[in-house]
């Protein structure tokens, strides 16, 4: 369920919806009234609010939740007591949490009015509440259901497509009149919700079927998404590929029946705002990776719809930072392609020319990410000279083993700039961990018949492919983030039901808007 946002400030007495999330704090004893301005509320619910504070038994520890039921001829179903503990203590992590545990009860329940009234402090900084809970709660209740047709057996929850449009999926965030800066309030809360919306823009990229996103309806994607938030976007045709040499890119489209695409984003391209610099962000966009005529087992393919989810990560990341009009030039750039094996397919022993005009022997298909970002990091390096460069790539199957989900791994030629991406990572709730990058692992990919070769085998799989990487960049500043284990998962948590996470889009937009202060 997707989630429209709606930002009320004032008339919550009125509030309409059938689930409303009532956040309090404690402050030292157990809070014993419901907090200023909710009276209209209570007066809806017959006193029950008023009344269940007043007997004691909520104490609003973090985590706590009281479910409150109307009464039978009332028009509010239901309200949440929602306890953030102490207020000065509870931190945004698990604000956003707490919000993504309601979040996912509500479209489970199939509730899809939810409301979240802020009360005014003290105690509670209600701008940071409200955002951190409207983020939780939007990203749990996210799930990729569009295509479950209504009364879907499977689950009984599809709704289908015109349910999907249906007004009653909707969140609403409403400021009690009294609470003070109500329009800064609702500029700050929007501004969060910007990322949040972005990355579950994200999901919904990578989720979606290789039947349906592939490379030309990625770039359609780019396109109006850019069009949609004021970007500018430019498509590369396969023509337009060869023309430009990128031998790299266009061996790996070669077997598939839908030809690659370099997809070009483009943020803030002033003068003014190149001053600051000029920032580039490159995903790795494999629609589908099948390996190629180095097939994958057939238990590893599925998942590798997602293959394009650095694409995805760099697609939310523009658009956050577009629709936060962030004042710095960024650059996002996209490499799209399908591994196929075919009777076209490039083979293993293919030598082929990157468009740095660097020979690369194939080895196995099945490392292609690395070829596509060859040309990708080539392109952004050599018309863009930025200051910075990240690239995202579900890279290596290696990422995934030694990390999980829990962390994406991070390398590159720039110790300072790999800090940067940590910090940005921690702040954002996405943890970055380094993996070296050494001479040895640069020697691992020279091959004896080109310059280079596509891989260096099983020992150090994340390292041997930034060091290939590394090889395109030359010496702009670079960072590579391996997001093979954290890009998808089907471990649950609150905030994530299962298969992508949208991972990089919240890093991304911190460390550009870090770097654009
Ligand atoms: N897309 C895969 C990496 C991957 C694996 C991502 C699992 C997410 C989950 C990548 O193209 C790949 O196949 N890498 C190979 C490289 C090897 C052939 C050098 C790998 O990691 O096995
Ligand atoms: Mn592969
Ligand atoms: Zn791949």
């Amino acid at each position: 369920m997707t989630m429209r946002v709606q930002i009320d400030a004032g008339d919550v007495g009125a509030i309409q919806a059938d689930t409303l999330v009532i956040p309090i704090t404690r402050r030292g004893e157990t809070p014993s009234a419901l907090p200023q301005g909710l009276s209209a509320i209570d007066r809806r619910m017959g006193g029950r609010l008023a009344d269940a504070l007043a007997a004691g038994d909520f104490k609003a520890n973090v985590g706590d939740r009281l479910v409150i039921y109307g009464p039978r001829d009332g028009d509010l179903v239901r309200c949440v007591l929602l306890g953030l503990g102490e207020a000065e203590k509870i931190d945004d992590a698990a604000l956003r949490e707490l919000g993504g545990r309601v979040g996912r009860e509500a479209a489970r329940a199939n509730t899809g009015r939810v409301a979240l009234v802020v009360p005014p402090g003290p105690g509670l900084a209600p701008e940071r509440a409200a955002a951190r809970l409207a983020d939780g709660i939007l990203l749990g209740a996210y799930d990729f259901d569009r295509y479950q047709t209504a009364g879907s057996k499977a689950t009984g929850k599809g709704k289908g497509r015109d349910a999907r449009r249906s007004a009653s999926s909707r969140l609403r965030i409403a400021f009690v009149r009294r609470t003070k800066g109500l329009a800064r309030l609702r500029s700050e809360v929007r501004d969060t919700l910007h990322v949040t919306e972005s990355q579950i823009a994200a999901r919904d990229l990578s989720n979606e079927p290789p039947n349906v996103i592939y490379p030309e309806t990625l770039a359609r994607a780019c396109r109006s998404m850019a069009r949609a938030v004021g970007l500018r976007c430019a498509v590369m045709s396969d023509a337009e590929l060869r023309r430009r040499k990128m031998g790299a890119i266009l061996a790996v489209g070669q077997g598939s029946q839908h030809p690659p695409r370099m997809i070009v984003l483009e943020h803030g391209a002033t003068a003014a705002r190149k001053k600051k610099g000029t920032l580039a962000m490159i995903g790795k966009g494999i629609t589908f990776d099948s390996g190629g005529l180095s097939l994958k087992p057939a238990a590893s393919m599925p998942d590798m719809k997602h293959d394009m989810s650095g694409a995805a990560a760099v697609f939310g990341a523009m658009r956050a930072i577009a629709l936060l009009d962030l004042p710095i030039h960024v650059v996002g750039v996209i490499a799209a392609a399908e591994n196929m094996p075919s009777g076209t397919a490039y083979r293993p022993s293919d030598i082929i020319e990157s468009a740095s005009g660097q020979t690369i022997e194939i080895v196995n298909t099945d490392a292609e990410g690395r070829l596509v970002m060859a040309d990708a990091l080539h392109h952004a390096v050599r018309t863009w000279k930025p200051d910075a460069m990240i690239d995202v790539a579900t890279l290596t199957g290696a990422a995934m083993l030694a990390f999980g989900p829990w962390a994406t791994a991070g390398l590159g030629n720039d110790d300072a700039l790999l800090a940067e991406l940590r910090e940005a990572g921690d702040r954002a709730g996405e943890t970055v961990w380094p993996m070296p990058l050494l001479d040895v692992h640069t020697k691992a990919m020279k091959s004896k018949v080109a310059d280079w070769k596509n891989s260096g085998g099983r020992d150090a799989g994340v390292s041997t492919a930034g060091a290939f990487l590394k090889g395109f960049v030359g010496d702009t500043p670079w960072v590579h983030l391996d997001i093979a284990g954290s890009g998808m998962t089907s471990t649950q948590t609150p905030l994530h039901v299962g298969g992508a996470t949208g991972v990089g889009v919240r890093m991304l937009t911190e460390w550009v808007s870090a770097r654009a202060r």
